[in-house]
């Protein structure tokens, strides 16, 4: 038996401890051969791989990144190109692949799989927006870097008396932004599960400073969605750039707009500060590398038991598996945590 495993989409970390799990588990229970996909859907099209064994996945448990490297290529996009992929893990002699992704890594593995390509998904992304399980890995890490971020604009916030917007990913779920919001103390946060209007949360602030406080945080997702007052209509804040391959806009810069609008409502100086890419980079919290691990493990035993088109999930502490159907609904951020996050509002 020989499989193949590639990580596709916008790195995360916890990638390596994925890889590495999958040929530990390969290589040692079954006895298998593992084959590294490059790039993501790319190498599977070019042909681009390379051997796994157990010295090239010595070391790299705490890395962040992904030794196979990654990319946004949508095969699902180019006429013929799914076809290719099948004739070349035909060529290659690859019985199975595990694919390592998010929400467009899993889509593309499902579309594949239903072509006839055995594959199994194991879900990765630090936005936490995957269906069918309770954590995807790198979404802890990120939220550890965000709310250590948050700790230190705090004083900083102090410091100066300011109003401190802080914005971070998620793509179009607000769970960095309410993990990291809770965590770190934020007096208002503003996720796209819950479009906001500006004046009242420049009341909150408002009311949080007539209390006797100097400075306020504000943490807001970068798909986070302004409502014009007494109206319907939403709006999110997209960066002049074309859309990926998967059709998505790119995001960011909602920081800036809800800052600047602050400062011009309630007359407090105010700063922003975008987390960005930070929160993606670097080594795994304990976790995220115990979680990959048990995923990558777990993807390994649905290949010998030849359930496909499935991914890897965690349910409660258990790791299951869930169709990719299921893992394909998005995930949102829930009343109930959002509500407790509004309990320290203002
Ligand atoms: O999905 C992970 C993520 O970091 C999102 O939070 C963000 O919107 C997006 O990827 C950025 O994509 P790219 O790496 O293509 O700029």
């Amino acid at each position: 038996m020989r499989i193949g495993v590639l990580t596709g989409g916008g790195d995360c970390p916890g990638l390596n401890a994925v890889i590495r799990a999958v040929v530990r588990k390969a290589k040692m229970e079954y006895g298998w051969e593992v084959v590294g996909i490059k790039n993501g859907w790319a190498g599977y099209l070019h042909m681009e791989v390379m051997p796994l064994d157990l010295k090239s996945v010595s070391g790299i448990l705490p890395k962040g990144g992904t030794i196979l490297g990654t990319s946004r290529t949508n095969p699902f996009k180019t006429e013929g190109a799914q076809e290719k992929i099948i004739a070349n893990a035909g060529t290659l002699g690859i019985d199975a692949t595990v694919a390592i992704g998010g929400e467009d890594t899993i889509g593309v593995a499902y579309g594949l799989s239903k072509m006839g390509l055995p594959m199994v998904g194991c879900p990765k992304t630090i936005d936490n927006d995957l269906g069918g399980t309770d954590y995807t890995f790198g979404f802890d890490t990120a939220v550890n870097i965000a709310t250590e971020a948050i700790d230190r604009l705090h004083t900083t916030a102090e410091s100066h008396h300011r109003v401190m917007v802080v914005e971070v990913m998620g793509r179009h779920t607000g769970w960095i932004a309410v993990y990291a919001g809770i965590a770190g103390g934020a007096d208002v946060i503003l996720v796209p599960e819950k479009p906001f209007e500006i004046e009242k949360v420049c009341d909150l602030i408002r009311k949080r400073h007539a209390r006797g406080k100097s400075f306020s945080i504000v943490v807001v997702a970068e798909g986070a969605e302004f409502k014009a007052s007494g109206d319907d209509e939403i709006s999110i804040v997209v960066q002049d750039a074309p859309p990926d391959e998967f059709g998505h806009v790119r995001l960011g810069g909602i920081g800036s707009v809800v800052g600047r609008e602050i400062e011009k409502r309630t007359g407090y100086e105010t700063r922003v500060s975008v987390l960005g890419y930070v929160q993606r980079g670097g080594t795994p919290t304990a976790f995220d590398r115990v979680l990959a691990t048990r995923f990558g493990a777990k993807a390994v035993e649905l290949v010998e038991a030849g359930e496909f088109g499935r991914m890897v999930a965690l349910s409660g502490n258990k790791i299951v598996s869930v169709s990719m159907e299921e893992a394909l609904k998005m995930k949102e951020v829930d009343n109930d945590l959002y509500r407790l996050a509004e309990l320290f509002f203002g």
